[in-house]
């Protein structure tokens, strides 16, 4: 029997070199005890080595894509048999490529579940962490600093700190957990393993988050099941708000009977002047909360970043509820700035031609963008792009966010470094990924080509009309990946060759 000791805090890499070894020496999953550090069964046991390489051609032990983003998540569950598990799906995986496909599978299946738990988990962390403010003002390096305690089911902090690193990139944090930490500084990301206790962190701004809280709260619209559904009383603990809960609850339906029973009241005589004015107001027009219209309208009054200072106003994506492809470009050129519609100047009629010529209906995809203001120079009575930057782009990736979780697309297309920017934490160069499928979160994926406008820019006739075909090539590709996407509910397995583990 091999015994494999992990530290098991979330970390791919040490399952993975294990795994690698075992597999290669052909060294069968009921042959492997797996360890967390501080669960060995028998304190002296020490571990065993790993077995040797074999000796000759080195044996390659290859994967499908979607393995690898199975196995990221998974690796942070807390249970003990994760690592059993993914060793076992490893091996058989050597044996059936489209092992994963089976979705009655029993270790396909227990693995899927683990993998929704971690990302739950991870959600959960995204919308709970509140961060409190530490020591007075501003410090040393002109920073504000901020600690958050949070207490995840699962090994998350590592994988969920870039989220945190570019959403709060403006001031300094540290993330404090018992299952590790993550800290900020404005260049450097630092993750630890080392459990933290949990620190003493009454706020004086909780009274504001106590006020707001409980000044939003309509006991007429009151969802118990819903809010407590999205709110588990696990985490209500670390909540300012949350001991407001059950107070809020209790008393909701003497509430809504009291405001049911209140006499309607005249109105004050000035009232009538405010009432004159409000009915000569255009119609307000409210979506349904959690459509697309409704998100649409909330970002058309968007003031996250100062882009809008100077912009006619948001230009949001457009396309179906329920497109499959998202294509996701840089932000609006002048002509898109004055439309409100994404692509439909100048690099719009390249990816419209470009589309059409690859059988891709546009009318069937979803089409935005990284940033959703105009960022220009005046220049005389032109208006000359300019790039937006890091920040700008961090910004409005809330709204991309949103739009991704409302369209839910099985491939989204990255066109041109900024898009890229924004849909991948890491720091990935085009040119090294262009034309093909990276996993992304919730079993999407994403491939990247170049921005439309970048055809335009290129001087040389001859690599012009070379770039534009390469650009029609990946068009094509995607029209290809939408036709597997069609067929299947689970791409991931499907396109793209095997990936080295
Ligand atoms: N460039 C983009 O990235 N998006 C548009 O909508 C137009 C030009």
């Amino acid at each position: 029997m091999a015994r494999v000791l992990l530290e098991g805090r979330g970390e791919l890499a040490e399952w993975r070199d294990a795994a690698r070894a075992l597999a290669a020496a052909g060294v069968p999953p009921e042959d492997v005890d797996w360890r967390k550090m501080g669960c060995e069964a028998d304190l002296f046991a020490a571990p065993e080595a790993l077995p040797p390489p074999p000796a000759g051609d080195q044996v390659r032990i290859t994967v499908p894509p979607a393995f690898i983003a199975l196995a990221e998540a998974v690796v942070c569950h807390s249970d003990p048999m994760r690592f059993f598990l993914l060793y076992r799906l490893l091996w058989r995986l050597q044996s059936d490529r489209t092992l994963l496909e089976v979705v009655s599978d029993e270790d396909v299946a227990s693995a899927r579940m683990m993998e929704k738990s971690v990302r739950r988990d991870a959600h959960k962390m995204t919308a709970f962490v509140r961060f409190k403010e530490v020591g007075s003002g501003i410090s040393l390096n002109g920073r504000r600093k901020f600690l958050a305690w949070f207490e995840p089911d699962h090994h998350i902090v590592a994988r969920e700190a870039p989220f945190f690193q570019k959403r709060f990139n403006d001031m300094d944090w540290v993330i404090a957990t018992p299952k590790g930490s993550a800290a900020w500084d404005g260049e450097r990301l630092t993750l630890s393993n080392e459990p933290c206790e949990k620190p003493d962190l009454t706020d004086p701004a909780d009274h504001l988050w106590r006020t707001y809280y409980a000044n939003i709260f309509n006991p007429a619209r009151l969802k118990a099941k819903a809010m407590q559904g999205e709110m588990p009383k696990k985490y209500w603990k670390n909540l300012p708000e949350a001991d407001l809960i059950p107070g809020l609850i209790a008393g909701a339906e003497s509430k809504v009977l009291a405001m049911a029973a209140r006499q309607a009241s005249e109105p004050l005589l000035f009232h009538e002047r405010l009432q004159e004015a409000a009915r000569n107001l255009p119609a307000a027009t409210c979506a349904p909360v959690g459509t697309l219209a409704a998100l649409r309208e909330e970002a058309a009054g968007c003031t996250r970043c100062s882009l809008h200072a100077n912009a006619t106003q948001t230009v949001f994506g457009e396309g179906p509820r329920d497109a499959q492809v998202m294509f996701v470009g840089e932000q609006p050129g002048d002509q898109e700035d004055l439309a409100g519609r994404p692509f439909v100047g100048p690099a719009g009629k390249v990816f419209d031609q470009a589309v059409s010529e690859a059988g891709i209906d546009r009318q069937a995809v979803y089409v935005t963008n990284a940033v959703k203001h105009f960022k220009y120079e005046p220049r005389g009575k032109r208006r000359i792009h300019q790039r937006p930057n890091m920040g700008e782009v961090a910004h409005c990736r809330w709204w991309l966010d949103l739009e991704i979780d409302l369209i839910e697309p099985k491939l989204v297309v990255a066109m041109g470094a900024t898009a890229l920017a924004s849909l991948t934490d890491a720091r990935l160069r085009l040119s090294d990924v262009r034309g093909h499928a990276i996993p992304l979160a919730a079993g999407r994926m994403l491939f990247v080509t170049v921005h439309p406008s970048y055809l335009l820019r290129i001087p040389d006739e001859r690599l012009k009309a070379e770039e534009v075909t390469r650009f029609r090539q990946d068009m094509m590709e995607i029209q290809r990946l939408m036709s597997v996407l069609g067929e299947s509910d689970s791409v991931a397995p499907r396109i793209g060759d095997g990936k080295s583990l």
